[in-house]
């Protein structure tokens, strides 16, 4: 099967002559070119072709690494995602740059530390919670959309974003997909929360508690100052302290309201391109309405190029299922959305079968950050299995919260069903793809990923990773450094959140473990472990087990200052001001603050035959 397989990828190039044959070998790195052609360089590299792929890439949302088949789970059904692993390669090494979702898409769509454009957080929470505020991923970043749009790509955008919408007015939408290289956007600006499944509780009211309050004693403030200074000739003390109290008490509901009350109808929408067309969210619609809208993107392009990016609101919290996985898996709810979302994912695979473009895409899946120990419903867990790895998301440096499943298909161009070891971080996809392209990654900046295209193809053995920074917001947790020689692969943690193993529990009744504060620990001798010996990191290293102790922790600091020279300060996307609900900035479909509105259009034609 392996040959014809291989053989079916014989191809022409652009001008006609053959490119050679390329006979991948399981389980190993070298790949062996039979040249057929005058082609000398055919030989032991898969040639990058004349015609430029079309490029697939999907991203579950708080996926863990062991929640899948092929990476070692036997009861959770992931029959197309183990299939596209069969047909492409396995990362097992592969590293998100953040343990939670803003930033990790952040550093994803720019192949960049998130820190080098602000969208990583001083403060709790570390991702947007309204889609009401005013920070986001800045104008001037270039994400790889962009770049592959200028090369003549077809951009679309289908599922989750999280990285902000608007920056001063309502429709200005700055921070939306649209202006960051997506000619097409179907999905959430926010995420898929909780409270979008009628009847759930509310998820982020506790994280929004904080900033409520700071920004209703903010207002307050303000009124109070502006009502001591003589306005409008209000200037019986009475008067004054009517208008206060009556400004205040307005103030208050509407703060109310929009942190407690209705945060269903304010955050949990679908927007198509700039319009709002469902506020709020119908749980039990969208995952078919995702489906069917990638599904139709690839029709609709499949004469040009495309880069289609389904970000999945899979699995994230309230885990709705539809009827057609609820209740079928043995992991309870959590197990059904994750089933839902293979079948999915094979859905779109199916597509990119039918339009005859299988050979001629890339095709990347993986997850933004590993799964979460304390989401639950109920009494069941609510949340991924990080397999072996310990802790979970936004967890800082800790492995569950960041080495996520990662496969890459591309016929012909890429060997089948091997595991690559190396560590490779989801900022590479970025100058990868834009390789792929055919365009340049810019100049003008500092771009952290690397073209991993050499490593996949199996033309060079290591990847060019030597260090990998783990923050957790804007505070350096761990360093990770891959010494290539010895194929050790160490980690120092200089600080650790504090957790408990025990699920829901796990940081101590908070929804998401703090970056600092009293919720971490400092670790001063930093705790060192070898991954390559100990990937569950059970067995801090001390200089007497380890003779190079020294010399490590020596190397990684000399790393940690070189690389924190090459950042520059910039406008902070997460700080209070930026992250608070600016009712004037509030996506609406109505006339605000009566926002609600359900596009029915096509909902009959959406159905499971898909
Ligand atoms: C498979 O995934 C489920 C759900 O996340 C988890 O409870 C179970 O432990 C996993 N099994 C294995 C063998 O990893
Ligand atoms: C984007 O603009 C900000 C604010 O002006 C600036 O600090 C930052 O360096 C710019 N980023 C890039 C990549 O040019």
């Amino acid at each position: 099967m392996e040959t014809s397989e291989s053989l079916s990828t014989f191809r022409w190039g652009k001008e006609g002559r053959w490119r050679g044959i390329c006979l991948p070998f399981p389980r190993l790195f070298t790949v062996t070119c039979l040249a057929l052609s005058g082609l000398p360089n055919a030989c032991g590299v898969f040639a990058i072709p004349d015609i430029k792929p079309n490029i697939v890439l999907m991203l579950a949302d708080d996926l863990g690494i062991g929640d899948i088949g092929c990476y070692g789970n036997n009861t959770i059904r992931t029959p197309n995602i183990d299939q596209l692993a069969k047909e492409g390669v396995k990362l097992t090494q592969h590293i998100a740059t953040a343990s939670i979702c803003t930033p990790s898409r952040t550093a994803f769509l720019t192949g960049r530390y998130p820190i080098r454009s602000g969208m990583s957080a001083r403060t709790e929470p570390r991702v947007f919670i309204r889609t009401g505020s005013s920070g986001g991923l800045p104008p001037n970043e270039t994400t790889f959309a962009k770049l592959l749009q200028q090369q003549g790509y077809t951009t679309g955008l289908i599922g989750k974003w999280h990285q902000g919408v608007s920056c001063k007015s309502r429709n200005d939408h700055c921070h939306h997909p649209l202006n960051h290289g997506f000619d097409y956007f179907y999905g959430t600006p926010l995420s898929f929360l909780n409270e979008c499944q009628s009847g759930k509780d509310s998820e982020i009211s506790q994280q929004l508690r904080a900033a409520c309050w700071s920004y209703t004693h903010l207002i307050s403030l303000l009124v109070f100052t502006l009502l001591l200074g003589n306005i409008s000739g209000m200037t019986s003390l009475k008067w004054k302290a009517i208008a206060f109290v009556a400004v205040c008490g307005i103030l208050f509901f509407i703060t109310w309201f929009s942190c407690y009350g209705f945060s269903r109808y304010w955050d949990c929408i679908l927007m198509k391109e700039h319009i709002v067309t469902e506020q709020p969210i119908k749980a039990e619609n969208v995952t078919f309405k995702i489906l069917k809208e990638a599904i139709s993107f690839i029709e609709r392009n499949k004469q040009g190029l495309f880069l289609l990016f389904v970000s999945f609101l899979h699995v994230h919290t309230p885990c709705y299922t539809t009827e057609l996985f609820n209740g079928k898996s043995r992991h309870g709810l959590y197990g059904d959305n994750v089933e839902e979302m293979d079948w999915m994912v094979g859905k779109i695979l199916t597509a990119i079968d039918k339009e005859g473009l299988r050979d001629n895409t890339f095709v990347y899946f993986t997850s933004d950050n590993g799964g979460s120990l304390e989401l639950r419903e109920g009494s069941t867990q609510c949340g991924g299995w990080n397999s072996i790895y310990k802790g979970g998301k936004g967890m800082g440096g800790w492995e569950g919260g960041i080495h996520v499943p990662g496969i890459v298909r591309w016929p012909g161009m890429i060997p089948v069903n091997i595991s690559i070891d190396e560590p490779i971080s989801l900022m590479d996809i970025y100058p990868t793809v834009v390789h792929l392209a055919g365009a340049s990654v810019p100049q003008d900046r500092v771009i952290d990923g690397k073209n991993q295209i050499a490593l996949l193809q199996g033309e060079v053995k290591h990847s060019e990773h030597e260090f990998l920074f783990h923050y957790c917001g804007a505070y350096l947790h761990a360093v990770r450094w891959y010494q290539k020689e010895s194929g050790a692969l160490w980690k120092v943690h200089y600080v650790t959140p504090k957790f408990h193993p025990e699920g829901a529990s796990a940081c101590y009744n908070r929804k998401i473990c703090p970056c600092f504060g009293d919720g971490v620990t400092h670790h001063n001798p930093p705790l060192l472990f070898d991954l390559s010996r100990d990937p569950s990191e059970a067995n801090p290293l001390s200089p007497t087990t380890e003779p190079l102790f020294n010399t490590i922790l020596s190397h990684t600091e000399r790393a940690i200052r070189e690389h924190k020279k090459t950042l520059t300060p910039v406008p902070e996307q997460l700080d209070i001001y930026n992250i608070i609900w600016k009712p004037w900035l509030q996506p609406c479909c109505g006339a605000f603050p009566f926002c609600w509105c359900d596009d029915e259009t096509d909902s009959n034609a959406i159905n499971i035959q898909i």
